[in-house]
């Protein structure tokens, strides 16, 4: 059994904290070997000297002394202080003390350097945090594992009408549209439950995490929904595991959207107006064609009727060809107006074969009152893509208009237009070439040819390549001018669109070989 003075004793020598017992002059009377450690020191070294007087005196502190030398009462412990002595050999360290008098005055102090690093740390990275979570734009809402909100920024508060009070401690449910009052189920929505919502917010976040964000429907406090992009990510915290949500308002990137494809829309159709107005010259005089001919043909046959001349099927036969005549007129006029007007614009899976063969057919008159030759290379297949096919006719038709302008242009006795249709790139895009015997383009202008009003026509609009090239973005092909390749001066026109996934037909389904 130790003696009360050595369990004293031992308690004292493994104590951590420096520990140190001062007379009344505060000289040292002892010193535990934690209190050596920390000041690089030994017990005999300091037995007797002042406190003050170690090291030079990095203790000779003033809120140190006042408590040691005045106003330490008796038996009672002081409050702590915390000191910044820069000792020998370990540099400065935060020192946290507590006195109490006792027989003699014993100093406890505690090395907090590191304690007190890792909680600046700390702080520094909460401030960092905190200044993202302010400042950032996007809303940056945390939920435990239930779904309950434990964080919400200030964006959150803009975007959704709740303020942080209003909405800790809520449940992340009612920033989603529940299912009264959307008919349609929104893409966040899963079940009308909580735990339901829960269950997809879980399911959901190991296929979100590293994914890019989805475009979902949020409710605000108002109750209006709008659209937001939704990131979700997770962590854990020292609570367990949380959800974070990042949700950004995409209301106005809509409406850009939105506005962006009306004024394309608009500039399109006002091109397909000018496009057949200009054609429409021509067309016109296309028109008077069949009509002067059933006027003659009509004529005819009222003659023969009148005089009696002629058997019943001469006169039916002419009466059919004055009927062919109408059909033809007509089919020119419907032609121009459906082009003119547009149809609804749709996109849907078309045959680009058919579709160029209409263009074709729309200025075949046009065409050839010019003596101008055309070489098809279309192909004998369907070439099934999916688009807009008023979009498309009028992009074919803007580049065989620009090449009939350019052939008629340069004066050259050879007029000729080649149109081919290939399969490029393993079949997943269809090429069509465009190639004309005209001007060619000199290559000051190439690289201005698809910038909006550049012309080199005298009553030229400057849009048509312009447009359509959007139009053949937009339908994630590409269009491109090359100067003509067999044709020295003349011009090839490129465009690519994807052709639609290939419906695998029997009898004709190509096997390939999977790497
Ligand atoms: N096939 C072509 N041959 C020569 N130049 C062409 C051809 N296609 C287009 N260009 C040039 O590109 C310019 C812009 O064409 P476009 O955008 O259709 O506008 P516009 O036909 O109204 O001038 C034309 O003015 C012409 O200089
Ligand atoms: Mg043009």
């Amino acid at each position: 059994m130790m003696r009360p003075a050595a369990t004293a004793e031992a308690i004292v020598d493994a104590l951590r904290q420096g520990l140190v017992a001062l007379d009344a002059s505060q000289r040292v009377v002892m010193a535990n070997p934690a209190f050596c450690e920390m000041f690089q020191t030994d017990p005999t070294a300091i037995q007797g000297k002042s406190l003050f007087a170690i090291h030079d005196g990095v203790l000779d502190i003033p809120e140190l002394r006042i408590v040691l030398e005045d106003s330490l009462p008796s038996g009672m412990p002081s409050a702590e202080l915390e000191i910044r002595p820069t000792l020998p050999h370990v540099g400065k360290r935060v020192l946290r003390v507590r006195a109490r008098r006792l027989h003699h005055v014993l100093l406890v102090i505690d090395d907090i350097t590191e304690r007190e690093r890792q909680a600046e740390a700390l702080r520094g990275s909460e401030a960092r945090a905190r200044a993202i979570l302010n400042a950032t734009a996007d809303g940056i809402i945390t939920t435990d594992l239930h779904g309950v909100i434990t964080m919400w920024n200030p964006a959150a508060e803009r975007i959704f009408g709740y303020t942080t009070d209003e909405a800790l401690g809520r449940k992340v449910t009612m920033l989603m549209p529940s299912s009264q009052d959307s008919p349609q189920k929104s893409a966040i929505e899963h079940g009308d439950d909580h735990g339901g919502f829960i269950a997809w917010f879980r399911d959901a976040v190991p296929r979100i995490i590293g994914q890019t964000a989805r475009e979902v429907v949020g409710r605000r406090k108002d109750g209006t929904r709008f659209a937001l992009e939704l990131a979700v990510s997770q962590f854990y915290d020292e609570k367990g595991l949380r959800f974070v949500g990042i949700v950004r308002d995409i209301t106005q990137r809509r409406h850009a959207d939105d506005d962006e494809r009306q004024r394309l829309a608009e500039l399109v159709r006002v091109h397909r107006v000018s496009l057949v107005s200009e054609l429409g010259v021509s067309l016109a005089h296309e028109v008077s064609q069949p009509l002067a001919a059933i006027v003659n043909t009509l004529g005819a046959c009222a003659r023969n009727i009148r005089e009696g001349k002629g058997t019943k099927k001469d006169l039916l036969h002419l009466v059919n060809r004055a009927i062919n005549e109408s059909l033809r007129a007509s089919e020119i006029v419907r032609n121009l107006r459906e082009m003119a007007r547009g149809r609804p614009l749709q996109r849907q899976d078309l045959d680009l074969r058919a579709l160029i063969e209409r263009v074709i057919h729309l200025i075949a008159r046009h065409r050839e009152r010019h003596h101008i030759g055309l070489r098809l290379a279309l192909g004998d297949e369907p070439l099934q893509i999916h688009g807009s096919a008023v979009e498309l006719e009028q992009v074919i038709l803007n580049i065989l208009q620009n090449a009939i302008e350019s052939i008629l242009e340069s004066r050259r006795s050879h007029r000729e237009i080649a149109i081919s249709l290939s399969k490029i790139a393993d079949d997943k895009l269809v090429e069509v070439a465009v190639r004309d015997t005209g001007v060619g383009i000199p290559s000051s202008s190439m690289e201005r040819l698809f910038e909006p009003l550049f012309t080199t026509k005298p009553s030229g609009i400057g849009m048509g390549l312009a447009i359509s090239r959007s139009i053949v973005e937009a339908h994630g092909g590409r269009l491109w001018v090359a100067p003509g390749e067999h044709n020295p001066g003349a011009t090839t026109v490129r465009l690519t669109v994807p052709l639609a996934p290939q419906t695998t037909r029997p009898g004709r389904t190509r096997r390939r070989n999977v790497a």
